[in-house]
């Protein structure tokens, strides 16, 4: 009972070594026993950090794995080179202009940069198809934020990032995928990813268009917004980039496929 009494003490108080001793002499253990029993907490403590330590290590070797297989990914279609890279750099300088935290703007870069790794599922026969897709290719291409979720749902440190990758093709107006998700119920993260997936998309070169400049494409985001986009997302991409020639908002791009009907 003593005993049990100063181990609850030492392992769970936070109490310098002498308090601890003062209680256990108080409750008739024995200051050997308390050294011992002291040094055994202080191993356990140490060897849970250094196993916190590896884990985490692993989690970033993992995640280091899973960017070269992003990369394999795009390098299946000429067209999304470094798109999973630039979506990352923007999400980080949306949510930087958004004001939110250091960490959890370094999150976004992550989310950015590992958002499209459920393309992995999607056949080479369909992503190399740049034609029109047919309702059931179109499915499948669908399904890959899902999958995105799947795959990094066992890692641990994703965890804050999971919602804003699955959803990252939902749209305000409940036009998206995969839940069709309305407004607020759209995790901000997920706002963020679309807004810079959208702007990268729109700034390269697709098999059916040409690339438009980076102004045609703010314009055309603020137009496709609030039904499209998350008109803040928006404005904070057009704040971080402060591209000149941005001041007449009305001045719009014509309709393209990235806006809801
Ligand atoms: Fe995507």
């Amino acid at each position: 009972m003593a005993v049990g009494v100063a181990c609850y003490a030492i392992g769970h108080s936070g109490l310098a070594a002498s308090t601890v001793l003062l209680v256990a002499l108080v409750v008739g253990v024995g200051a050997g026993m308390v050294i011992r029993i002291q040094r055994a907490v202080s191993d356990l403590r140490r060897q849970s950090h250094s196993a916190r330590q590896t884990a985490g290590q692993a989690e970033k070797h993992y995640i280091e794995v899973l960017r070269r297989i992003i990369k394999v990914v795009e390098s299946r279609d000429r067209y999304w080179g470094g798109h999973s890279r630039n979506v990352g750099r923007l999400s980080g300088m949306i949510a930087r202009q958004l004001g939110l935290s250091d960490s959890r703007c370094e999150q976004m870069v992550l989310a950015g940069e590992l958002h499209d790794i459920g393309r992995l599922a999607v056949p080479e026969s369909i992503i190399l198809n740049h034609s029109r897709l047919g309702v059931e290719d179109f499915r499948c291409v669908q399904a890959h934020s899902a999958v995105s979720h799947e795959v990094l749902k066992p890692l641990e440190m994703l965890a804050g990032i999971l919602p804003a990758i699955r959803s990252h093709h939902e749209k305000p107006n409940g036009t998206g995928y995969p839940d069709a998700l309305k407004g607020d119920d759209i995790p901000l993260g997920a706002h963020i990813l679309a807004v810079a997936d959208a702007y990268d998309a729109m700034t390269h070169d697709r098999p059916h268009r040409q690339a438009m400049s980076p102004v045609m494409a703010l314009r055309e985001l603020r137009r496709c917004a609030p039904a499209g986009f998350a008109p803040d997302c928006v404005e904070a991409l057009v704040a971080a980039l402060s591209i000149p020639g941005l001041e007449d908002v009305h001045n719009v791009a014509p309709a393209c496929e990235l806006c809801p009907a």
